[in-house]
């Protein structure tokens, strides 16, 4: 049996850095995302009797063994709840690149989980997926639900899960991502998290999250965009510190991320309702409201080393598609 699904990438506020259970990866803290209408995952995954290996492709790439060791585990997991022993084929596609810190493994492990179980006959609640998606990459999990997604660390696997705060038609807001390397990262998010614990910044971050998290559901709740901003920067620039001040030290910026970071600062003194946000990679999360977004097109336009600009809408989330790969 064969399905295809579709996962958006998702870009997370409030972030996601660091594990309680690197195997279950059970996250220090609960992040908070929206789903991104331009970059997504189409996978497409077939099981059947007659394969006699797991097959991984990426179209349009390759993927390290290292990666596909990765999908493969997915897929063990995946067979492990249904029950079956059956080999799978996958070929799976990016609208962006992937390992830049635009979240390729999110809404890859995602699609991965989402097909992978349609393929198999099996039906899960929106929260199972949720868990499941979560084992693969930890992020992934808030790629399945709609909209504006909430990520609970819980304690165990059964409470660590998302769910959808918002649809996405609740809130008019864009998050241009504005790709200024899209080579691979240097280091995996999965490894620049296992050295966590050496940041002497991760406990004045951590005591943060409550705080945060609240702050900006409400902020969301009253569609306040400043306070919005502010305080998705704030997590940002915290959860770099941590990574900064880790052993070794994880420096994901290049010299074009940090002009963009202070043209965002500027654009905003002289009236651009503007706020940044960066993941694990140099590429850098603009968010403006609806009726701001080409005025802050035409402002990146005056950065050099801009290699391509995605606008997102917030999205729904991962959908079975009828067309296969
Ligand atoms: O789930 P992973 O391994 O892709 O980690 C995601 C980590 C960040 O993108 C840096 C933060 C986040 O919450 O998305």
């Amino acid at each position: 049996m064969k399905a295809t699904a579709k996962a958006p990438a998702n870009i997370a506020f409030i972030k996601y850095w660091g594990k309680a259970d690197d195997t279950l990866r059970l996250p220090l803290n609960d992040s908070i995302s929206m789903n991104m209408s331009g970059a997504y995952t189409i996978t497409t995954v077939e099981f059947s009797k007659q394969f006699k290996k797991d097959s991984v492709t990426l179209v349009g790439g390759e993927f390290s063994e290292e990666e596909t060791a990765r999908v493969i585990k997915g897929l063990d997991l995946i067979r492990k709840r249904a029950g079956s022993t059956q080999k799978a084929t996958v070929v799976t596609k990016n609208t962006f690149p992937k390992g830049a810190g635009s979240a390729a493994s999110a809404s890859g492990f995602a699609a991965l989980t989402v097909a992978g179980f349609a393929a198999l006959g099996v039906t899960l609640s929106e929260k199972e997926l949720t868990i499941f998606a979560r084992m693969g990459s930890g992020s992934a999990c808030r790629s399945i639900p709609d909209g504006f997604v909430v990520w609970e660390k819980g304690d165990s696997s059964k409470t660590s899960f998302a769910w959808s705060l918002y649809p996405p038609t609740h809130w008019d807001i864009r998050d241009i991502l504005v790709i200024v390397d899209s080579r691979m990262k240097k280091v995996s998010t999965t490894e620049g998290m296992e050295t966590v614990a050496t940041s002497p910044r991760l406990a004045v971050r951590l005591r943060a999250i409550p705080r945060r998290m609240k702050e900006i559901q409400q902020a969301i709740a009253t569609k306040n965009f400043s306070r919005f901003g502010e305080i998705t920067e704030e997590d940002c620039l915290g959860m770099h510190m941590v990574m900064q001040t880790q052993t070794p030290p994880l420096f994901y910026w290049n010299s074009t991320t940090q002009t963009i970071m202070e043209a965002v600062r500027d654009w905003r003194k002289h009236g651009l309702p503007v706020y940044f946000t960066i993941d694990a990679g140099p590429n850098v999360h603009l968010l403006c409201e609806g009726i701001d977004e080409e005025r802050v097109l035409a402002a990146v336009k005056t950065i050099g080393g801009v290699e391509a600009t995605i606008v997102n809408k917030p999205a729904i989330g991962t959908r079975i598609i009828s067309e296969h790969l």
